[in-house]
């Protein structure tokens, strides 16, 4: 029986290796920051292509804008509040509520982000917004 105590350790219940500890407290940390988590998906799902987070213009408005909060002109004469919904439905639905003077060429991310990540990279826009 030498092997199955082996095995089962005999009943002595020794801690996971510290590596495999240390691998899950640094992915939690990740999740338990939703900001971090949408700086990262900011640059892996290819938002810079188009967007700045420095108030400089590219294709679509820099996210660096002191508008969190405020009410913005839509391209369909409309107005809506700068907040999280908004946000939501502009990555979801792009041209739904779309912001004049910009082109109509941003693809819909919907069905390509996870729930977290979603509200990681609405995190993130908005912590930009914040004055
Ligand atoms: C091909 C270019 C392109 C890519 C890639 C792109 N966007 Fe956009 N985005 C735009 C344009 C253009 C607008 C403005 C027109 C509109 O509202 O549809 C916009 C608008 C937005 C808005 C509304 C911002 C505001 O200030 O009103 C959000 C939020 C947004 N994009 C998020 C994202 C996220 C998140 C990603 C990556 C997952 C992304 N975009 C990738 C072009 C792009």
């Amino acid at each position: 029986m030498t092997l199955l105590c082996t095995l089962t350790a005999c009943g002595h219940n020794s801690p996971p290796p510290a590596t495999v500890e240390n691998t899950a407290a640094g992915s939690s940390a990740v999740a338990s920051d939703p900001t971090a988590l949408g700086k990262t998906l900011y640059i892996k799902k290819g938002c810079t292509a188009c967007h700045t987070v420095d108030g400089s213009p590219r294709v679509g408005p820099s996210w660096k804008q002191p508008d969190w909060g405020k009410t913005i002109e839509l391209a369909s004469g409309g107005s809506v509040t700068m907040d999280e919904s908004y946000l939501r439905e502009s990555i979801l639905s792009p041209q739904a509520k779309a912001r004049p003077g910009y082109p109509t060429v941003m693809p819909s991310f919907d069905g390509q982000l996870r729930d977290d990540e979603l509200a990681g990279l609405i995190a993130y826009i908005k912590s930009l917004k914040q004055p």
